[in-house]
């Protein structure tokens, strides 16, 4: 099994490209299952979440090109086998993402239900409620979703909880159905307008994405159409939380500061000098960081996806930080291998409190998801001595060649057999 091994204790200089997002490029290329026609998706990372709904994708039917590494077409003319069988959904619970845009289309799916995972239990009520008001016709069997409609037909629906992929799943839908579907309390990260951006290229009339209430107007077929993903905010706030750990000065390019205003935010209070514009973020960390405070929330507040790595940094910064995780219900789990590094950390309920203490100590730790492993590698910049990293393919479902890019920053990262 891979790992990562790091020697901490240097700081960060130089630039770094931002890779297109993970969470945009899923629901994307689902996108393309709503469509005879081709869509061209730019601006796609490498990763092993896209290579598994690529698979996906292929054994549904759909024809993929890859010209370019970053490059995809997708066409789904045909669509002959609309199931998202067991092995590939527990490896990837977006998967999930396909049962919108298969009824719409084929009129049946055949989808694994995604089960718990490791930061919670993660239901896909909310999807099926949603499809079940635009008059699908859904039952569980053997741990499968089976939905059958003839004709989707547009509803009003008002979600119990905010669901980013239950949002993106309802909406895809809705481009097909028969009528107007209105979307309340829904999801508003940048990745829902991202998705509807595309869709609407691609003929859809999708408008509020981005706001809690969303409006589709559904159209007889899709087209196709050419999108270039957004970049990945969650990649960008890795690396900026990891040279304000680390200390020095980076320049992100292909980013845009805005998707991650909360972010930053919480970064300036722990003592960075930020500035941007359109396309660029440069971060300048001349002292020791000082704690800051955080509870994870749905866009526009703080995510979820950055929390782990501000517990590394509250480690070793000065004074004492309570982080709260409102939004999964075992999303702490870096905090016992942090534990191994010496960190001082007390866990209660769904917040830690985490007292700085000058420096962690290398030690060899385990990743269990995939922002908790960006944890561990944030921890090993700043530790002293050496940190092993085991089961970093959860680092690889969604950070593209996350050692070649610190290491062009001067950290000492490799990765081993
Ligand atoms: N929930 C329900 N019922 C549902 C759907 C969700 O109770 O039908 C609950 C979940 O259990 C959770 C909360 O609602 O407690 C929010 O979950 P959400 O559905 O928003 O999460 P998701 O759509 O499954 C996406 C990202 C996650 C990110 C969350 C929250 C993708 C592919 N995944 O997941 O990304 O943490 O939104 O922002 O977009 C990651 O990249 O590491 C990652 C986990």
């Amino acid at each position: 099994m891979q790992k990562l091994i790091i020697q901490g204790g240097k700081s960060l200089h130089g630039e770094v490209t931002i890779s297109g997002a993970k969470n945009a490029v899923l629901p994307l290329l689902c996108a393309a299952l709503l469509t005879k026609e081709s869509l061209k998706i730019n601006n796609v990372p490498v990763l092993r979440d896209i290579t598994t709904m690529l698979s996906l994708l292929k054994q549904m039917g759909t024809d993929i090109i890859e010209p370019y590494s970053s490059e995809v077409v997708l066409s789904a003319s045909q669509l002959t086998h609309p199931v998202a069988p067991y092995e590939m959904v527990k490896t990837m619970r977006a998967a999930i993402l396909v049962l919108g845009p298969l009824l719409a289309r084929a009129g049946e799916a055949t989808i694994s239900l995604p089960g718990g995972c490791a930061i919670g239990l993660r239901p896909v009520d909310q999807h099926i409620k949603g499809l079940q008001a635009m008059g699908a016709e859904i039952s569980i069997k053997h741990g499968y979703i089976h939905a059958t409609a003839k004709k989707l037909r547009g509803a009003r629906i008002i979600f119990d909880i905010v669901t980013v992929t239950g949002t993106e799943n309802l909406m895809m839908a809705a481009t097909l159905a028969e009528g107007t579907t209105i979307l309340e309390n829904v999801a508003r990260e940048p990745e829902i307008v991202d998705l509807a951006h595309c869709l609407n290229a691609m003929g859809a009339n999708i408008q509020g994405a981005g706001t809690d209430i969303i409006a589709i107007e559904g159209v007889s077929s899709l087209h196709s159409a050419e999108h270039t993903v957004m970049p990945d905010r969650i990649e960008t706030g890795t690396f900026l939380v990891a040279a304000t750990a680390a200390g020095g000065e980076i320049y992100l390019k292909n980013t845009d500061a805005h998707l991650l205003d909360a972010v930053l935010d919480k970064l300036v209070e722990a003592g960075a000098q930020i500035d941007s514009a359109e396309n660029w973020i440069h971060l300048k960390m001349p002292t020791k960081p000082k704690s800051v405070n955080l509870r994870t929330a749905p866009y526009p507040a703080f995510p979820t996806d950055m929390q782990a790595q501000f517990m590394s940094l509250n480690c070793i910064a000065d004074g004492t930080a309570i982080i709260t995780e409102t939004i999964f219900e075992n999303r702490l789990m870096h905090v016992q291998e942090l534990k191994r590094m010496n960190a001082n950390i007390e866990v209660e309920g769904n917040a830690a409190i985490i007292c700085g203490i000058p420096k962690l100590d290398g030690a060899h730790v385990m990743a269990t998801d995939l922002r908790a492993s960006a944890s561990l590698v944030i921890a090993g910049l700043i530790a002293q001595g050496e940190t092993v990293i085991d089961r970093i393919y959860h680092l690889d479902r969604g950070y593209e060649n996350i050692e070649g890019k610190l290491s062009a920053l001067g950290a000492q990262i490799r990765r081993a057999h």
